[in-house]
């Protein structure tokens, strides 16, 4: 039997190029893609994983105004700030883009048109706050004030922070101006686009009707809930702003169309780049066209203030698309996390109550991170961080389970069976079940890891590990040594089997560790290919995209036989313990 393999899409949220992302960020939305994007690779799956830096839109130019620069060098800044981070993190983006390309913006335009064709689109006068004061009117985070629907005094223009609802800025209470500080406030006729979202309420909630039962109950109850009340309206999608995607119509020069409209659109257009470096122009198509392959499934990694924008507006704006020849696919999956907050609130750059991700980094190995992140996944509510933690899992956990377990083993055989893997014995009941036990993490952390359980993927991967442990202490075969040689044989070469085994249930969290124990174990393949960053030039200059070069990725979601007499290479540590001393600022800092 063969089975066909999956296109899987791995569409991960675009950030903002404004700043430094934080660990909460990394938590919610980049990381779990990555681990989910390996393991699809690993169980056979072709997966194109893409996203890049949002370079659009008021939180840009806000963050130039501050930095008293321009938001094409701000853009420039951030995006290759994170660029540097997902190397280093080992985020495996096929295509890791930004918004300001040629390409984007032809795909932006040319959907608006659709869309304007489909009559999603529709032109319509609006009131919007004016500032006097500056003379300018006051788009999205331009203006805050207190949300109508929860009351949260900070809320933006566009959307509450707190509540995640969306809602026009006139709809705020006591709104006040981001530029001059003013409350003194006018309102103002400008004409805008609209997206004609109550066309779309009545086919969404027929979208959302069925087969949604692997969707997490948070995304599906917030977006159920906005779509009974049946309250959609046309939304404006262009702003009065000068620094965006233009509106391909004439007449429209002082505007923009608005951010949001257009960043999820990049899912699209940069499976089509992608398509383009690769030089198989339609490839896009096997992943994004239901015409040319129905089954493709597409995920969006987010955080849970971006639900509303991945599972109304953009599979609104995706209807919308279809109604004319095109069927492109809808969001298969939508998982989206809770926040990880810090001193029991969100993480806040604003307000320092944040751990930047580029900066610890350089501080700790970006494994422990991997491992930590995941193992406090925030999937199904908010979740404290505290560096107690962080430091309790790497050395509890990490280390004593999982990188002294290889090292110990490996050690050994290393030194006592000259160097290679010793040919096993008669294998008894203790060494048949372990293998048993090992092998079936293949299916059980399999489905964990398909259904986007990542934290339960971790646990149940942290078991069978300990599980060797076990069977070590058992059978100590540092000692059995001396008496009985070929039991000790049998025995190294049962944990090692199982450390072989372990090192492929690890690797969508460990990667580069397990490509270590790999080679340590002798083998000359590697499970994974390669990241890389590359100049691209278009119509619009040229940017740095990441990339992942699958190459001769020997990564696969089975229990192959470890092949005794092989040569092992020259085992060392796979993870630093952590010392108090290195940790004092961290365990007394107060968020
Ligand atoms: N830039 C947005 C944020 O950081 C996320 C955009 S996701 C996309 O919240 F789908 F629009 F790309
Ligand atoms: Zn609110």
């Amino acid at each position: 039997m063969t089975i066909q393999p999956k296109k899987i899409l791995v569409g991960v949220a675009w950030p903002y190029a404004n700043g430094e992302k934080h660990i909460g960020q990394i938590a919610g939305a980049y990381l779990p893609p990555d681990i989910f994007a390996r393991f699809q690779r690993m169980a056979g799956n072709d997966v194109l994983m893409v996203s890049g830096s949002d370079v659009h839109g008021t939180p840009v130019t806000l963050k130039a105004e501050a930095e008293g620069t321009t938001p094409a060098a701000v853009a420039d800044k951030y995006h290759e700030m994170f660029v540097e981070g997902c190397l280093q993190l080992g985020l495996t983006f096929d295509l890791y883009s930004h918004t300001d390309t040629q390409n984007h913006w032809d795909v932006t335009q040319e959907m608006f048109l659709r869309h304007i064709e489909t009559g999603y689109i529709y032109k319509d006068t609006q009131k919007q706050l004016f500032d006097p004061k500056a003379g300018r009117f006051l788009a999205d985070r331009y203006v805050e004030g207190t949300c109508p629907y929860c009351g949260y005094a900070d809320a933006r223009g566009d959307q509450c922070d707190n509540c995640g609802r969306l809602y026009d800025a006139l709809d705020l209470k006591n709104p006040r101006s981001k530029l001059t500080g003013s409350t003194d406030l006018e309102v103002r006729e400008t004409e805008h686009f609209f997206l004609d979202m109550a066309k779309m309420n009545g086919p969404l909630l027929e979208w959302m009707a069925h087969g949604k039962e692997h969707w997490r109950p948070n995304v599906v109850n917030f977006t159920r809930g906005q779509l009974e009340l049946r309250e959609l309206r046309g939304r404006p999608i262009t702003r009065d702003i000068d620094w965006g995607i233009t509106i391909p119509l004439d007449g429209y020069d002082g505007k923009r169309i608005y951010v949001w409209y257009e960043a999820v659109i990049g899912y699209l257009s940069a499976a089509k780049e992608w398509a383009k470096l690769a030089e198989d122009d339609d490839a896009w198509r096997q992943w994004w066209d239901a015409n040319v392959n129905p089954e493709a499934l597409v995920y969006n990694f987010i955080g849970k203030d971006n639900i509303p924008f991945h599972t109304i507006i953009w599979p609104g704006m995706l209807i919308g698309y279809n109604a004319g020849e095109t069927r492109l696919n809808l969001p298969y999956d939508v998982p989206a996390n809770e926040y990880l907050n810090l001193g029991g609130e969100q993480f806040s750059t604003s307000r320092g109550r944040v751990i930047g991700f580029n900066t610890v980094l350089r501080e700790f190995e970006s494994e422990a991170w991997r491992y930590v992140l995941t193992a406090l996944a925030p999937e199904t509510s908010d979740v404290e961080f505290t560096w107690r933690e962080f430091m309790e899992r790497v050395n509890n956990e990490l280390v004593a389970n999982w990188g002294n377990l290889v090292n110990r083993v490996l050690g050994f055989a290393y030194k006592r069976f000259e160097g290679r893997i010793p040919a096993p014995g008669a294998l008894d009941e203790t060494d048949i079940a372990l293998l048993a036990d090992i092998r079936s993490g293949f299916e059980s952390a399999g489905d964990l890891y398909n259904a986007v359980k990542l934290k339960a993927a971790l646990t149940e991967v942290r078991r069978l590990s300990q599980r060797v442990n076990q069977y070590l202490n058992e059978k100590a075969p540092w000692q059995r040594i001396k008496t009985d040689p070929t039991a000790a044989a049998t025995t190294v070469y049962v944990a090692l089997q199982a450390i072989d085994w372990l090192k492929v249930l690890w690797a969508p969290i460990l990667p580069q560790s397990s490509e270590r124990i790999h080679s340590m174990l002798g083998y000359d393949t590697m499970l994974f290919g390669r990241q890389y960053t590359e100049r691209v030039a278009d119509g619009r200059g040229t940017h740095l995209v990441l990339r992942y070069d699958h190459g001769q990725a020997a990564g696969r979601w089975q229990a192959d036989e470890l092949p005794a007499g092989q040569a092992l290479r020259e085992p060392s540590a796979l993870f630093t313990k952590l010392d108090d001393e290195v940790m004092a600022d961290k365990l007394q800092a107060v968020y």
